[in-house]
């Protein structure tokens, strides 16, 4: 069975961030979204993976590389234009041949892996298998109608109510997919959807399984999904301590210091990871915070955060919360005169002040 990881995109939901960068390469607690999926195929026993890359291509090449890191093979194919998931799996014909395949979405996080899930597609051998999962706004997703416990129908983004399960972006298909895929029409958004492609499976008599899952799985796309992936990865990791922390500061819970990072008169509440060679000075913290390398943190307080390489935030009065800050930034407090704030933002920023 090959993995095929779609990792295009243009991430317009997390702007500006996704102006410089991929969406796929955003740290949940300092490891890129998309390695998780990597790290779930490579555990599934999945040894090869083609990563289908758009615009972003040559900064996931970068990072991911050819994959011998996860002791798999990475291959990269180009989809010219984000023209759905479907004409996603059609430009990978290629490279899929006539294997199986899970097809997985880099900007989900799914914490139980898909090992089991192959597993159950080995066992089986349908056509295609689906993970599905009860969502408070299936608007937003696409969704399958259970008949019998039997997928029935399928539709992207439906605008009426029909089901609360929606598909997850963990697929597993076999060759057939291809014939779907040739056969659908773009829908309204000008995408070949894969929801479709299902659909298409479905009313041919293909078979079609479908999972539900009742671990927490994440599509990443937004700010507060993004916060709350962070929240619950850092609520999984195990204490330890690489960096250096002076006799003045306190680490409470499962805190990560990493190699070179200094801690100096703070206090770090966890659970929270501190990258390789941070500096945090007469700080605080707080929990489900993931300070990237290289951050300087100086006389101010911080929670549920992530916050990216290389970036400096320094005597701000209030606590920051619910934020997630870029790489390179600095937020300072402006000593000239006149008193008053001043800003260089960055298309589409977001800004919360008192
Ligand atoms: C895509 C799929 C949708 C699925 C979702 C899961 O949506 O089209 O069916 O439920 O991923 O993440 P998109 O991210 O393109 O809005």
């Amino acid at each position: 069975m090959k993995g095929l990881i779609l990792s295009g995109g243009r991430g317009t939901r997390l702007r500006p961030l996704t102006h410089t960068s991929a969406k796929q390469l955003v740290p949940i607690a300092n490891k890129p979204i998309l390695f998780y999926g990597i790290e779930s195929l490579a555990q599934a026993g999945i040894k090869e993976i083609g990563i289908i890359v758009g615009d972003t291509k040559k900064e996931i090449m970068a990072a991911v590389g050819d994959g011998s890191k996860w002791g798999v093979k990475v291959t990269y194919i180009e989809q010219d234009e984000p023209l759905g998931l479907a004409h996603a799996v059609l430009t990978a014909e290629d490279f899929i041949k006539d294997s199986s395949f899970v097809m997985y979405l880099g900007d989900n996080l799914i914490t139980s892996g898909v090992t089991e899930f192959v597993a159950e597609f080995e066992k089986y051998k349908p056509n295609a298998q689906l993970l599905l999962a009860q969502v408070d706004k299936p608007e937003q997703f696409g969704v399958a109608v259970l008949k019998d416990g039997k997928v029935v129908k399928l539709v992207e983004k439906p605008k009426t109510h029909i089901s609360n399960f929606a598909l997850v972006g963990v697929y597993m298909f076999d060759h057939n997919i291809f014939k779907a895929a040739k056969a659908i029409k773009p829908s309204w958004r000008n995408e070949l959807e894969i929801t479709d492609a299902i659909q298409y499976l479905v009313d041919h008599n293909y078979k079609v399984r479908s999972h539900i899952i009742d671990g927490w799985w994440k599509d990443t796309g937004k700010l507060e999904d993004m916060l709350e992936a962070n929240r619950i990865i850092l609520d999984k990791i195990e204490r330890r301590v690489d960096g250096f922390i002076d006799s003045e500061s306190k680490i409470e819970g499962r805190v990560v210091i990493e190699q070179g990072a200094e801690i100096i008169n703070s206090l770090i509440r966890g659970p929270a990871i501190i990258g390789a060679r941070a500096k945090i000075i007469n700080s605080c913290i707080g929990p489900f915070t993931s300070i990237n390398y290289e951050v300087t943190i100086k006389d101010s307080e911080l929670e549920h955060s992530i916050i990216l390489e290389n970036s400096s935030i320094i005597q701000i009065g209030s606590k920051i919360v619910d934020s997630l800050v870029g790489k390179n930034v600095q937020i300072n407090r402006s000593l000239l005169r006149p008193s008053a704030y001043r800003f260089m933002l960055g298309d589409n920023s977001q800004v919360g002040i008192l």
